[in-house]
């Protein structure tokens, strides 16, 4: 069997260990044959490929980033090749004229709806979820989120000294569009006093109340975590600059910003990051060598699993009132910015 590999959407730690993991089952447990598709959906367009063996996927199991290039073009819904061509029919001539007999695709919730819409297509295909967001419905958790969540972890500990020294609030903006799971979890690990997150949205007035209590219990500085993907109400600024203006007026303490940005998608990935991208690459192959197609690989319950790509299109996996984390920091009197 010859299986085709590419990765699509924004980097992420773990893309090259789960590379790893599916082509040295499918080369070593399953004599398979594997070749790597350039830079996302283009390089099918484009046959832009290499061939992979065991030997040049040795050396990558820690490296951050993709060994094949990414992009986010959406294929299905702008034209790559020429605004006369069909790209939907030309990646269905491209897979075949490369002799594909499987195409793997690991991507975030944008790249896993294109991968379903060329199973749709009749294509023999296996979506992998990545994304440092975990959003990603149909697994409990994607890789390079543990890795992003121990890096702004790290950040928030940092702004702890600054904070205390100078009796400032400091406001830090993680990643997160849809989904505050970053902020959730590194601020709850982090210590943040006021964690904001897009699914909740939030009342300035809490946030205000909540500051200006911390200071009277003799607590005079506090940690605010917000997620880039919380929505400001008239204005499009950036949260960390909105909140951060905001809390000094209204509040008239001294107080400081910083977007992490990037920072949190780059370097090593995690252990644990490496070992579930292994573990999902792995079932990738089996799946492929068990002929069971349309497929999302997925963590389900702990376990090694998959699900239908239909059953996951179009979803996100969100923050609910109900998630543990947010349930026990409200026990504790962190503030979620909404609830007085
Ligand atoms: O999907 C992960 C993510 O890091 C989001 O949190 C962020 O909004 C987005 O990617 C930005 O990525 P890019 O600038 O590469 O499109």
């Amino acid at each position: 069997m010859k299986i085709g590999i590419l990765t699509s959407g924004g980097d992420c730690p773990g893309i090259n260990a789960t590379i790893r993991g599916v082509g040295k089952t499918a080369i070593n447990n399953f004599g398979m044959k594997i070749i790597g598709i350039q830079n996302g959906f283009s390089g099918l367009l484009y046959k832009d490929v290499v061939e992979l063996s065991d030997a040049s996927l040795s050396g990558i199991l820690n490296l951050g980033g993709t060994i094949l290039g990414t992009a986010r073009e959406k294929v299905f819904r702008k034209k790559i090749t020429s605004p006369d061509e069909n790209d939907r029919e030309e990646i269905k001539k491209c897979y075949h004229e490369l002799g594909l007999d499987c195409l793997v695709c690991i991507g975030g919730n944008g790249t896993l709806k294109t991968t379903g819409m060329l199973a749709e297509l009749g294509l023999n295909v296996i979506g992998i979820p990545k994304t440092i967001d975990n959003d990603v419905y149909g697994t409990d958790v994607t890789f390079g989120f543990d890795t992003a969540v121990n890096i702004a972890t790290d950040a928030i500990d940092r702004l702890h000294s600054t904070a205390s020294s100078h009796r400032r609030v400091m406001v830090i903006e993680l990643m997160g569009h849809h989904a505050g799971w970053i902020t959730l979890h590194a601020g709850m690990a982090g210590g943040a006093d006021i964690i904001l997150l897009p699914e909740l949205g939030y009342n300035m007035k809490v946030i205000i109340d909540k500051i200006k209590k911390r200071m009277d219990l003799g607590k005079p500085y506090s940690i605010v975590a917000v997620a880039e993907g919380v929505v400001i109400q008239g204005s499009s600024e950036r949260p960390a600059m909105y909140f951060a203006r905001e809390i000094e007026k209204q509040t008239g303490f001294e107080t400081r910003e910083t977007v992490l940005g990037y920072i949190q998608r780059g370097g090593s990935p995690s252990p644990s990051d490496r070992n579930l991208g292994t573990l999902l690459g792995g079932h990738a192959a089996q799946l492929i060598h068990e002929g069971k197609f349309g497929r999302m690989v997925a963590l389900i319950n702990n376990q090694i699993s998959d699900v239908s790509l239909e059953e996951v299109a179009g979803k996100l996996r969100l923050v609910t009132v109900d998630t543990p984390l947010v349930q026990q920091g409200r026990r504790m009197g962190i503030s979620f910015g909404v609830w007085e």
